[in-house]
């Protein structure tokens, strides 16, 4: 999600959870081709497995984004055919794309024969005046053709005319039933429902008929959600067992990245919803807003927040000088 899942956040979302796929902001083959490759598609080891995603519609420069993204060590590259901004209208691509379903195919089949990481494809389940009974299926069938290896689908119309790119997250209906006809029409291909599943017992109910799940904004607003993932839905240990016990485990990176010259408000603005109905949870955030954002900023201002919150018994300053 772009300007959130940046690097840090998913090296945090990491912490709370093995076993989620977790994905990078849109990022534009022109930006992949030309810009400053070495920032923009950063990401530290520990984040695996990490998918990339794409913004682009011309096959060739799809082609060799995925193919430097690929040798970078991503995990699987996805193509956005979802986003409604202008911006990417007037790149002819994101979701515009829906109505081109033959081009989404051969971007799908040129990227297919540069990676040998999967290639996926989010989209929506139509756009504008489409019907999405037969936009997504076309769509589906463009990209199952080409040998696409999942579809995400975030089961909401986007409207390109007259809503924003944030009202396009929430006013258009939900169809999650569109989705499961589509799964039912098309056994064989893997595909992952998206919008608006807001907790592991909705995740776990769409689990049972499709197969997966992507979550996007309680994922990034709420993070303590994720630390039940893999005991929930993959049946493995969780990694902490308090939301404070995980917190702590990001203070190695942050001194690591502010010894890089990373400003610690970078870091500590995603763990701001971790703490879910833990005493301390609002005196943190007031403070890591007060003294996150000042220049020179230190680890010990993380510490400092976490010792404000009441959830476990951990000896924090030995933590920060480890
Ligand atoms: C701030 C923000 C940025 C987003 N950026 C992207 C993006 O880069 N690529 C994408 O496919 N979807 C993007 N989305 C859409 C989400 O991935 C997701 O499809 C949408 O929010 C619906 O899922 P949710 O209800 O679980 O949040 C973004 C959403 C938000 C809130």
């Amino acid at each position: 999600m772009m300007e959130w899942t940046d690097r840090h956040c998913r090296f945090f979302h990491r912490l709370l959870t093995r076993r989620a796929l977790l994905y990078t902001e849109m990022i534009t083959t022109g930006a992949v081709l030309h810009g400053d490759r070495a920032r923009l598609l950063a990401f530290d080891p520990a984040e695996h497995p990490v998918a990339v995603q794409l913004g682009g519609s011309d096959p060739e420069a799809l082609a060799a984004s995925a193919r430097i993204c690929a040798d970078l060590g991503f995990d699987e590259i996805n193509l956005n055919v979802g986003c409604p901004s202008d911006r990417v209208q007037d790149g002819r691509f994101g979701a515009c794309l829906m109505a081109e379903p033959e081009l989404v195919g051969r971007c799908v089949a040129a990227m297919k024969a540069a990676v040998a990481v999967p290639v996926t494809v989010k989209c929506r389940i139509g756009i504008d005046d489409q019907d999405p009974e037969q936009a997504l299926e076309a769509l589906t069938r463009a990209v199952e053709a080409a040998g696409v290896d999942a579809l995400i689908v975030h089961a909401r119309k986007a409207l390109l005319a007259g809503l924003s790119p944030r009202q396009n997250r929430d006013i258009p209906p939900l169809d999650h039933g569109r989705v499961h006809r589509l799964k039912a029409a098309h056994q064989r291909l893997p595909i992952i429902l998206n919008g608006g599943i807001a907790s592991l017992d909705a995740a776990a109910g769409h689990l049972a008929l499709l197969d997966g799940v992507m979550m996007g904004r309680a994922a990034y607003q709420e993070p303590w959600r994720l630390i039940e993932v893999d005991t929930r839905l993959f049946g493995e240990p969780a990694s902490f067992a308090t939301a404070k016990a995980a917190a702590a485990a990001l203070i190695p990176h942050v001194e690591r990245e502010l010894a890089r010259g990373t400003r610690l408000h970078a870091m500590t603005r995603h763990i701001l919803g971790l703490f879910h109905g833990v005493p301390g949870a609002r005196a943190l955030r007031r403070h890591l807003a007060v003294h996150a954002v000042r220049p020179g900023a230190g680890a010990g201002v993380l510490a400092d927040a976490l010792a404000l919150v009441h959830d476990g018994d951990l000896d924090l300053p030995r933590i920060v000088a480890a």
